[in-house]
């Protein structure tokens, strides 16, 4: 196709638009980011993206879950704040509770589960959310129902498929979209204006517009529950951090995978490499590569 650029996002891309820090800077000028997902059966993915944002740089992140995932994570992530937001059987409902005003960006989506009415959410933040908006995991699984959405927002959405969830959005097989993935998600990316990151060994970012780049790093450590949680924090805090919102995204995925590929050449192997791991790996590649 004519346009179509693509490229290899390395190193080089990550140090020429990582945005450096003043020494004037305060916690409002990285950012303050709010993350919503979350139940009783999986209490630590928010947990997970809240620690990765707040890692990565987040200047203030809050983590909006229900009373009892709140409960059960403050204490594993003292630096965070919690919003309370109504729940039915364990999930988040929809209420009166979500503030969206106050945030640089916003993320949805992790652990947040299938119930009809937390997908009501879902949809709340895609009429309303005044700021970028990333959807992640089942995030993507009620989005599938409200596509029609997508193309009314004014600011930009984000999403992080891997590539059954991408499958499942397209309507298409897992071996479709693999054997023509820049294809298919370049043609959803333009169809509905959604930036989309689709995971995997190597990971392709897309603008709306169809730039595309892939970006390699990570190993097979990362094929564990909990990474893409991990992932999904990254890319929040790299929403709010001052770079264009392509370089973010592909910026997030490079701190991602060289956190797991410097755990892993340092003192993980393959096999014990945890999500957690990674999260702590992030002081690694700032450190390495500045
Ligand atoms: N090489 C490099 N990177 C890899 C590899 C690999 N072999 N395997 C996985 N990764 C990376 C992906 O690129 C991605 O960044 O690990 C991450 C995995 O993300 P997810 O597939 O979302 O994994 P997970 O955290 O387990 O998701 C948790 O959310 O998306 C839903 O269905 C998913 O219920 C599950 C939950
Ligand atoms: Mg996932």
């Amino acid at each position: 196709r004519k346009n179509s650029t693509k490229s290899q996002w390395i190193e080089s891309n990550f140090r020429k638009t990582i945005p450096s820090r003043t020494v004037h800077a305060h916690k409002g000028s990285h950012g303050r980011g709010l993350i919503i997902g979350g139940c009783s059966e999986m209490p630590g993915s928010i947990a997970m993206s809240t620690k990765a944002a707040l890692k990565t740089g987040a200047g203030l992140i809050t983590a909006g879950t229900t009373e009892k995932v709140i409960s059960m994570i403050a204490a594993t992530c003292p630096e965070a704040m919690y919003m309370n937001l109504p729940e039915k059987d364990g999930y988040i409902t929809s209420g009166p509770a979500l503030t969206i005003s106050n945030y640089h960006a916003i993320a949805i989506g992790i652990g947040l589960g299938r119930r009809k009415d937390t997908g009501d959410v879902v949809a709340e933040l895609l009429n309303h959310a005044p700021c970028p908006l990333l959807i992640d995991a089942d995030g993507i699984y009620h989005l599938k129902s409200h596509l029609s959405l997508l193309k009314q927002r004014s600011m930009p959405t984000i999403i992080t498929p891997h590539p059954g969830e991408m499958a499942m959005l397209l309507g298409i097989s897992i071996s479709d979209l693999l054997s023509a993935p820049f294809h298919h998600t370049r043609k959803l990316a333009e169809a509905y204006g959604v930036f989309i990151i689709l995971k995997g060994k190597h990971t392709i970012i897309t603008s709306p517009k169809g730039r595309q780049a892939v970006e390699a790093s990570g190993n097979p450590g990362l094929a564990k529950g909990g990474t893409g949680d991990v992932l999904t924090g990254i890319v929040l805090a790299m929403m709010m951090q001052e770079q264009e919102l392509f370089d973010a995204l592909c910026n997030a995925c490079f701190i991602h995978g060289k956190s797991a590929d410097i755990q892993v050449e340092e003192k993980h192997a393959y096999y014990d490499l945890m999500a957690t791991d990674v999260i702590d790996g992030i002081s690694n590649v700032y450190r390495t590569f500045p």
